[in-house]
């Protein structure tokens, strides 16, 4: 985990460029060097542009000052051109583009610097709540948080994962007193195993027990008396509670091994956690004078956002009853994990429509003094799943939908595709990687789709093998691992860094080096997605150059560089689908 780093080409040349700025217009030397990809030639920097404005220069005039200067010496840079009305066309030396995949290649890191090391992240993600199954919308937190826990690890930082789950709350009390209540019912008579099933039986318990509660008042004083029995430690009560929450923990335990991921048991940190903090949260907040009193409750009103009446947005620090929420409880998540946990940043994974609730919680983080300027906190919000009919996603019946019925159908359509396109396959490996790819496929379909953006669930359009799909980059790396296997080396190939660049090489090289700029972009906008796009246009990259450039009939020392090609390829697929929880099948 200790390696420097190999510098990206993009940051070699921004580099040269800044030079020349700062050679050419020495008062001007901490300008923005402005260096992309380019389709002209491998980059193009637009620096002159705005410098030519603050300088009194014209822009030709200063592209062609800068072009002269920029320094080829050093040998990554073999050519610039101006054009246009300023603009730097820069062609890298080939040598350059071929040592730097030698360099990755012989990285067991790929040449990508820890950016994040020494850094502790705090993520909060998936947090079902206990009682109830997981259903669909507990997918998108799930994926979403265990790929941005993959890649922060990857960078370097230290990793908190806090799976919040819903634990804790008057829900309980009710629904204990409903168990008690009826000593026929399927919790008192089912074997409890390690499947869902005890947890189907849990959330049909809940459904009755909400209706009762909702119909029969005394059953509700009932109810509420048990709540205060649970919160006042009442042995029975509290075992209970324990075993409700051990068989949803073990259903949710089934569905992560399914989803392959990274969330265990020593992950769960759920609402009860925080109860014995709550008076000391809410007493601390009273006496920086971030909460008030009202009317007998503990609130915390917003100096920045005002409800829909124009009165400040409320957080609920405690009710009057003397009660903890929601809103308590998330007060002494952010205290805790930074004053305890000592986090550099702080991610909460859930749906877009807890927008406000975060923005009221961080604020009031800010007012306490525990949320300072060196801490990062985000509320990584997303979108909807939606249905066939451009709705939330429902079963047919108007239900939720459970996690486990949607999995089973990705990969049993995943199982017919790829049987179809490999009728040899025997059924044990066929049934392996059906799983692999059909799980992999939903878990594409949403994280290669803009977080904040609502998406349809569409099982056929996710599972098929041309397109931005899952599957399509499986097989892309399955079948750079067929060719390798046919080169028979698994040490890394040696390159010669003199032969000269074809064009689909060239393309394939510069996507390779830009892997790591992706990840740091990735861990600075929280945007899984981009890896997604990212990996896809290196599948593409590679497609084009194996249509055009032939790797096993080549000749030494073309053969070579074009096997450390693949090799450098398949690593990075490999890693890059693993960073977003995606097996890579090396036969499929
Ligand atoms: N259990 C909540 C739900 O199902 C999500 C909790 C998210 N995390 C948090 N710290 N509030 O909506």
């Amino acid at each position: 985990m200790s390696s420097a780093g190999v510098v990206p080409l993009l940051g070699r040349v921004a580099t040269a460029v800044s030079e020349a700025i700062a050679r050419v217009r020495p008062e001007t030397a901490d300008a923005d060097p402005v260096v992309r990809r380019s389709d002209r030639a491998d980059f193009q920097s637009n620096a002159a542009l705005p410098l030519a404005k603050s300088v009194g220069t014209p822009p030709a005039q200063l592209g062609g000052e800068l072009a002269a200067s920029i320094d080829r010496a050093q040998g990554v840079i073999a050519d610039v051109r101006v054009s246009g009305p300023g603009f730097l066309n820069i062609t890298l030396a080939d040598s350059a583009v071929w040592e730097s995949v030698a360099a990755r290649l012989t990285d067991e890191r790929l040449g990508i610097p820890a950016t994040e090391d020494g850094r502790r992240v705090v993520i909060d993600y998936s947090a079902p709540n206990v009682a109830k199954e997981m259903h669909v919308g507990h997918l998108r937190t799930t994926i979403i948080g265990d790929s941005l826990a993959r890649i922060f690890e990857f960078l370097g930082a230290d990793v908190v994962r806090a799976n919040h789950l819903g634990d804790w709350g008057t829900q309980f009390g009710m629904l204990i007193q409903y168990i008690d209540e009826h000593p026929e019912s399927p919790w008192h008579t089912e074997e409890l195993d390690a499947d869902t099933s005890s947890v189907s039986a849990l959330d049909t318990l809940y459904k009755a027990a909400r209706a009762q509660f909702d119909a029969d008042p005394e059953f509700a004083d009932r109810a509420r008396t048990r709540v205060v029995a649970l919160q006042a430690g009442d042995l029975d009560t509290v075992a209970r509670w324990r075993e409700i929450v051990a068989e949803s923990e073990k259903a949710f335990g089934a569905i992560y091994d399914r989803l392959g991921v990274l969330l265990t048991p020593a992950d769960y940190v759920g609402e009860s956690f925080y109860n014995d903090q709550l008076a000391d949260t809410v007493t601390e907040l009273v006496d920086k004078g971030v909460a008030v009193d009202s009317d007998g409750a503990v609130v915390v009103l917003s100096e920045q956002v005002k409800g829909p009446d124009d009165k400040p947005a409320v957080l609920m620090a405690r009710k009057r009853d003397g009660g903890y929420g929601y809103d308590s409880t998330d007060l002494a998540t952010i205290r805790y994990r930074i004053a305890s946990l000592h986090a550099d940043r702080l991610l909460y994974v859930t749906d877009s429509r807890q927008a406000l609730h975060f923005q009221l919680i961080f604020e009031a983080g800010r007012r306490a003094g525990w949320l300072t300027e060196a801490i990062q906190v985000d509320h990584v919000a997303y979108g909807t799943i939606l249905g066939p009919d451009g709705k939330p996603f429902k079963t047919r019946a108007g239900g939720t939908v459970r996690l486990m019925d949607l999995l089973d159908e990705a990969v049993a359509r995943v199982r017919a595709v790829v049987a179809e396109k490999n009728p040899d396959l025997a059924s044990a490996e066929l049934d392996t990687i059906a799983e692999q790819a059909g799980i992999g496929a939903v878990k594409y379909a949403d994280l290669s789709t803009s977080r904040v953006k609502d998406y349809t669930f569409d099982p056929v359009r996710m599972t098929s093998l041309n397109g931005n799909t899952g599957v399509y980059l499986q097989y892309a790396h399955a079948r750079v691992c067929s060719i390798l296997r046919k080169a028979g080396t698994t040490m890394p190939a040696e390159i010669d860094a003199n032969v000269p660049l074809e064009p689909a090489e060239r393309e394939l090289a510069l996507v390779l080096d830009g892997y790591g700029t992706v990840l740091d972009e990735v861990a600075e906008a929280l945007e899984p997605h981009r890896l997604a796009g990212y990996l896809y246009e290196l599948a593409r990259a590679y497609t084009a150059f194996y249509d055009s450039c032939p790797v096993i009939p080549a000749e030494e020392p073309i053969r070579s560089n074009r096997i450390a090609l693949c090799q450098l390829t398949a690593r990075t697929l490999e890693l890059g689908l693993g960073q977003l929880g995606i097996a890579a099948p090396r036969r499929m």
